[in-house]
């Protein structure tokens, strides 16, 4: 029986989870289901942000559903004990260096988008971004010399970290439009000069793709000039956290987009992985029932595509969702201050279509 770890975390985690829990149940009632607390849900109880048994539950698991974690009451907090720390510790102990974070308009949403309706139209990449690498574990240090404070953060890849990440991206792109971006910053840093040799002595292996290279500030202009033209992205960890939040938005809700993040461990369709939306927790609309799921369903939905080996119902909640949208229904988020459903209301209307 297949069994998924379910870390709801805070903010909106837990309602936005719990929504994704009732479509993965609703399609896949064979699946085991376990909860535990991750991120400041743990902190409060007075466990570490990502207690043992939690580590130990994912480890025994096929799949982590990952909600949100960070409160406003942990900034300033040493690292370890903020509840970012459960997402560092789980991404570097599962070597889940790749994270690929799906793009896509819906039709009917591009009035929400803050760029022209016209530009966002066909909205279809997907940003591959290296995940266990870089300046986020690089050596961080903070220190006093000379009455004055110092603090430096090591940005730091190897070849073949660069490697591995780089092949997905090529991997992936080969099954879409055959269009890699690769960006880095080649002009100022070292491990961006590496990044830019690695991908051109990898690109002769995968001659079907068109390999486009471009500097981060300049990927960063042309996502909103013109975002339909990106395929697939692939970059290190600070940049594409950065150009996946402004991708992401671009759709008009940042709640919409779903994640999944593969390590080496299982094999294509059943590899282990964690699945999370892209939103972050939200602390201004927690528990209003403003927030929405689609971020959270699709994770689901990319859960099963990736570690569950099940396609068929993997594209059926794509189906579902795009349906609801195309019927008109939103939540706040998209409403463009029109009628909104709630929360739940609005995964009610998608486990509807699911069971038509
Ligand atoms: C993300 C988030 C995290 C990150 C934060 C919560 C530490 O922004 O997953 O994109 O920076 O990786
Ligand atoms: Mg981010």
């Amino acid at each position: 029986m297949p069994a998924i770890a379910v870390l709801p975390g805070d903010g909106i985690g837990p309602e936005i989870t719990r929504e994704a829990v009732r479509v993965l149940a609703a399609l896949r009632p064979d699946v085991e289901i376990v909860e535990a607390p991750v991120g400041g849900a743990a902190l409060e109880r007075g466990l570490p942000p990502l207690p043992d048994e939690t580590r130990a539950l994912c480890a025994r698991s096929d799949a982590i559903l990952f909600g949100s974690v960070g409160l406003p009451k942990y900034d300033g907090a040493p690292m370890a004990q903020r509840p970012e720390a459960a997402l560092f510790a789980l991404r570097s102990g599962f070597e889940l260096y790749a994270n690929l974070r799906p793009v896509r308009a819906f039709a009917g949403l591009e009035a929400a988008s803050s760029l022209r309706p016209e530009l966002v139209r066909g909205l279809d990449l997907i940003v591959v971004r290296e995940l266990t690498g870089g300046i986020y574990f690089g050596a961080k240090e903070t220190r006093i010399e000379n009455g004055v404070e110092i603090a430096s953060d090591l940005m730091l890849y190897r070849a073949p970290e660069i490697e591995r990440i780089v092949r997905t991206g090529f991997e992936l792109a080969r099954r879409r439009r055959k269009h890699l971006t690769s960006v880095d910053k080649e002009n100022v840093l070292d491990t961006s000069r590496l990044w830019r040799r690695t991908v051109l002595r990898i690109a002769p292996d995968y001659g079907d793709v068109r390999l486009e290279h471009l500097l981060v500030d300049n990927a960063a202009m042309q996502l909103v000039r013109r975002p339909a033209a990106f395929d697939v992205i692939v970059t290190e960890n600070m940049f594409g956290d950065i150009l996946s939040d402004e991708a992401a938005v671009i759709t008009g809700s940042i709640g919409t987009l779903p994640s999944a993040s593969l390590g080496p461990k299982g094999t294509p369709g059943r590899q282990f992985g964690m699945y999370e939306p892209v939103g972050g927790t939200a602390p201004d609309i927690t528990g209003k029932g403003l927030a929405n799921p689609t971020g959270a369903m699709l994770s689901a939905a990319l859960l099963l595509r990736y570690s569950l080996d099940d396609e068929t119902n993997a594209s059926r909640i794509e189906r579902a969702i795009e349906a609801v949208y195309t019927s008109g229904k939103r939540t706040a988020d998209v409403a463009a201050g029109g009628a909104a459903l709630s929360t739940a209301a609005f995964a009610d209307a998608v486990i509807a279509e699911l069971v038509a």
